[in-house]
């Protein structure tokens, strides 16, 4: 797939800049033809020698040519940008972010993000100590970027140059590479998810006892992050409804935060006529108290009843009034009635997809990393899925909706 692309990797001044020879030459194995645009900071951290050479072409730095040689392209600033089938940042440094945020443009690298030609795919791959990778500024000069359509790719957690361990490595080149691949190829075949507005429910809900207390679940958000995130990448419009969790907003995500079943349920009704794909990954409670107490409620007596009503049903209510080509993907956390139960819930809420998972809290369900699914089609057709992580399991997940689509002929319409 890389063969033949040109392909500019764009490098800061960072430490993990010291990985960028072997993304340059695990590219060039690939058939790419590869430069390098290096800042002064990335020029502290790793060796032009290594980088001309490793890449077969001259390192990009300065705009402003020697006069006196033969040959010079004078224009490189712009001709470069011209060149590129993708560009690659990284490592990205917080005063790049906010170089290319502001559209600024004195050094190769900024020249040429600004003279890419349009639709062509822009990775960045912010990397920095996890403090300053969270300090507002980051996050606002990320959003930008993000909002122009550049692919911002969130630093893994590990071991830092700092010596501590947290947010802000760099990717290893290998994975960079996949991104890379994916983003090509993302852009030369478009998934059936391009565009289309997709609602996803997570985490878990607070049912209010009292004033200080309420009733809840273990759920993470994982999940329901995982797929909001996955659908994104897709080229879906993604709105993320959370209840109360500790996760980071994936990019390109927009985010409603609610408390209770109540809320969730209100906030998800505003969408119900608009989405095109409901996914309702949110524990909600089945349950809250009748009659929440004002205040706290003082511990005088031995024993006290709380009665509980049932909530509103989200998933189902959505899927029981969905106009053709709108499809419900709902998910089924079960202890002991298993499979079963899971093809029940699908056919009583007339759902197309349903994820079965087994809750053992150490390789899947709530709270963990990883989650072991099992898909069940409207057509019966049932898919066991191995142990993967949140992100894999909601990439199959998605892999299986889009089929959903292509068989309802890619008509997921809004009503
Ligand atoms: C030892 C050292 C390591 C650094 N590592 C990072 C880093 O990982 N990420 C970052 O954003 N800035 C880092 N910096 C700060 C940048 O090098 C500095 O902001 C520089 O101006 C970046 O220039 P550039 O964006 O043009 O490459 C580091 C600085 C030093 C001295």
């Amino acid at each position: 797939m890389l063969r033949g692309k040109n392909i500019i990797i764009g490098i800061c001044g960072g430490i993990a800049a010291y990985k960028t020879p072997l993304l340059v030459r695990l590219l060039k194995k690939r058939g790419a033809n590869v430069r390098v645009a290096l800042t002064e900071g990335g020029s502290r951290f790793v060796s032009e020698l290594a980088l001309a050479t490793v890449s077969e072409e001259p390192v990009y730095r300065s705009i402003f040519p020697p006069t006196h040689t033969e040959g010079t392209d004078f224009t490189g600033h712009i001709s470069l940008g011209e060149w590129a089938d993708a560009l690659i940042i990284a490592p990205a440094t917080a005063n790049t972010l906010a170089k290319l945020g502001a559209g600024l443009c004195d050094d190769m690298l900024t020249a040429c993000f600004i003279t890419l030609r349009p639709g062509k795919p822009v990775l960045i791959f912010p990397a920095m100590d996890g403090q300053m990778f969270l300090s507002p500024s980051v996050q606002r000069n990320i959003k930008t970027l993000a909002t122009q359509g550049c692919r911002l790719i969130s630093p893994e957690s590990g071991e830092l140059a700092s010596g501590q361990s947290g947010l802000g490595r760099m990717p290893e080149p290998e994975s960079i590479l996949g991104y890379l691949e994916e983003e090509l190829f993302s852009t030369t075949q478009r998934s059936p998810l391009y565009d289309k507005s997709v609602v996803v429910t997570a985490g878990p809900t607070r049912e209010k006892i009292d004033g200080v207390r309420f009733i809840s679940n273990y759920s993470s958000g994982k999940m329901g992050f995982a797929i909001a995130r996955a659908a994104a990448k897709r080229g879906a419009r993604v709105t993320l409804i959370t209840g109360p969790v500790h996760l980071e907003t994936p990019f390109g995500v927009e985010r409603l935060d609610v408390e209770s079943a109540a809320e969730m349920h209100s906030a998800a009704r505003r969408f119900f006529n608009s989405s095109n794909i409901f996914v309702g990954a949110a524990a909600v409670s089945d349950y809250r108290p009748l009659a929440p107490y004002e205040g706290k409620m003082k511990k005088d007596e031995q024993e006290i009843v709380v009665t509980l009503i049932k909530n509103p049903d989200i998933l189902a209510e959505f899927s029981l009034q969905k106009a053709p080509g709108q499809l419900a993907i709902g998910f089924a956390l079960e202890t002991e009635t298993g499979l079963d139960n899971a093809r029940k819930k699908l056919l009583e809420k007339k759902l197309d997809l349903i994820a079965f998972n087994f809750f053992d809290r150490k390789t899947s369900g709530f709270e963990v990393d990883t989650n072991i699914l099992t898909l069940v089609g409207s057509d019966g057709v049932t898919t066991e899925l191995p142990q993967l992580t949140k992100d894999d399991a909601a990439g199959k997940l998605l892999d299986a909706i889009e089929i959903l689509c292509r068989s309802n002929g890619n008509n997921t319409q809004k009503k």
